[in-house]
């Protein structure tokens, strides 16, 4: 194809979709440096039907006889030009939750300027021109919509901001504007449930209309300094090095339906995840080749002590009296008084190892044990630790069917007590696999929340004879004000181990 029937191809597609990213049009057609900035001249200078955005997104404007007055290259970015083509505005604050948003606008001026860590993802649609082309403007903007909001529920679930509609995908940023230590782990969550999530998705369109829909991800992590944050949520920044640009080339890179994550986010989300190396890569603009892995699944290890652990542990020293007052609060449950135990000590003083130490011991002696994490990019999912809990206590794998969850728990929960079989919905909807022939019925959300407490009181209450699981909640301080011993919750009733 010469260049003349590119650009004509180009405004057609433009016409008909609004946008397209510069990206795409590099990929789609193949295009060097010159060959793009020859296609932009012609359809800005020279034809006037489109405007650059950002520098990274070409926008129809409508052709100059047909055209409004107003001048929209002369508008806010994202404001004029999508909707003279008939789209649906795309910007970041439309799709922002409220909270969210006011986190951010809040506390932007003490944002701006700030140099964060920050991981960008990259998520976009593999082959859109030709979905496009084959499905006409209307129903490609309904699956587009769709896919949009999907990726925006999810990076918002995890803090993430999406910086930027390109089009056919997102850029979004985890860390900035709000910062998380752990923003390398949250983005490879969102990314890696996201990857869920547009699958099913893909077979809806697949099923509604014969076409193949897949996303391909790019995850890169460094520093960024934040600049402007606009009223629209769009945060203006400056990169460190290749920060995004490498996010960018991971998803250029990955196949369809695969997560690419370049070194720097490998690095700290090891452990965590299941990677696959895939070696080094030459990118150009890059000095160095540069280490490339695939984000293949979330690994068992939920939290930094699960991490070191899988490094190897040294001996366990010390911790004797620690030990006993554990015992004892075990002792005192066996023979019927239920106990609390709050552990609490400074940062890195081997809470998590005592803990690990004693549930040891009590699997040795064939006592039960469950364990929930309160982990900081967990805080948007409600009751999550309590969630792993009961999906233990069930027996409940993340691999199981729906179905076969479900048996699990009525199973389980009908030996126990037969009355529980009335609240069997509102727990199979807790715990994520609702049951679409026997839905929850409707009630208040006071209403719900004092029957599933009720449940969960009497299982904790009422353990089956013989048998006293010990529950461990990791790092309960990272969600709630710590019980201090000595306050209310931590002294008569409660025995607290205060580590030194
Ligand atoms: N009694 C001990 N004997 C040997 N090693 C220990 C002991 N206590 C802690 N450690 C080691 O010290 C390191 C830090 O301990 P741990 O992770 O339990 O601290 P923590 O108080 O839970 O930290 P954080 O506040 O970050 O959760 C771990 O590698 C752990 O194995
Ligand atoms: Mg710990």
């Amino acid at each position: 194809m010469n260049l003349l029937e590119i650009v004509t191809k180009v405004r057609a597609f433009l016409e008909e979709n609004g946008r397209i990213s510069y990206r795409m049009l590099r990929r789609q057609f193949d295009l060097d440096d010159e060959a793009l900035e020859d296609i932009k001249d012609e359809l800005i200078e020279v034809q006037q039907v489109a405007a650059d955005e950002g520098g990274k997104v070409l926008v129809w404007l409508g052709s100059p006889d047909t055209r409004a007055v107003t001048d929209s290259r002369r508008m806010p970015e994202g404001v004029g030009a999508p909707e003279a083509a008939g789209m649906p505005e795309r910007n970041a604050a439309s799709y922002t939750p409220a909270h969210l948003a006011d986190r951010i606008l809040s506390s932007r001026s003490a944002i701006e300027g700030e140099r964060k860590q920050v991981t960008v993802l990259f998520a976009d649609v593999t082959s859109s021109m030709e979905i496009a082309e084959q499905l006409g403007a209307e129903t490609w903007h309904g699956i587009l919509d769709e896919f949009f909001k999907i990726l925006a529920e999810r990076v918002h679930r995890y803090e993430g901001t999406v910086n930027q509609y390109t089009g056919d995908g997102i850029m979004a940023l985890f860390g900035a504007p709000i910062s998380h230590e752990d923003h390398a782990q949250r983005a490879c969550y969102a990314a890696f449930e996201l990857r869920e999530l547009l699958a099913e998705h893909a077979r809806e369109v697949k099923r509604q209309h014969g076409v193949n829909f897949s996303t391909r991800f790019g995850l890169n992590s460094g520093d960024v300094v934040v600049g402007k944050i606009g009223d629209d949520l769009r945060m203006d920044y400056t990169a460190q090095g290749h920060t995004v640009g490498l996010a960018s080339r991971m998803q250029d890179l990955a196949s369809p339906n695969t997560i690419y994550l370049a070194g720097p986010t490998a690095q700290l989300v090891h452990g965590y995840f299941d990677l696959l190396d895939l070696g080094t890569f030459p990118i150009k603009g890059v000095a160095e080749p540069v280490p490339v892995s695939e984000l293949r699944g979330v690994s068992k290890s939920r939290t930094r002590f699960d991490v070191s652990r899988l490094r190897g542990l040294t001996n366990f020293v010390g911790r004797n009296s620690d030990m006993d007052m554990l015992e004892a609060a075990l002792a005192q449950a066996q023979v019927g008084n239920g106990q609390v135990v709050g552990v609490v000590a400074d940062a890195g003083t081997g809470k998590s190892r005592l803990c690990f130490e004693f549930l040891e011991r009590c699997r040795a002696r064939g006592t039960r044990t469950f364990q929930g994490n309160c982990v900081a990019h967990g805080r948007n999912i409600s009751l999550l630790p309590i969630l792993q809990v009961f999906r233990e206590y069930y027996g409940v794998d993340a691999h199981d069917a729906d179905r076969l969850a479900r048996e699990k728990i009525a199973g389980r929960m009908l030996l126990f007590d037969e009355s529980y079989r009335a609240v069997l919905p509102l727990l199979f909807e807790l715990l994520c696999v609702p049951d679409p022939d026997n839905p929850v019925p409707t009630m208040s959300a006071e209403e719900r929340q004092r029957s599933l407490f009720g449940v969960l009181r009497g299982l904790v209450q009422r353990p089956p004879v013989d048998d006293t699981p010990v529950t461990l909640i990791e790092d309960l301080t990272g969600s709630t004000p710590p019980a201090r011993p000595g306050s209310k919750s931590g002294s008569t009733r409660s025995p607290a181990v205060r580590i030194c």
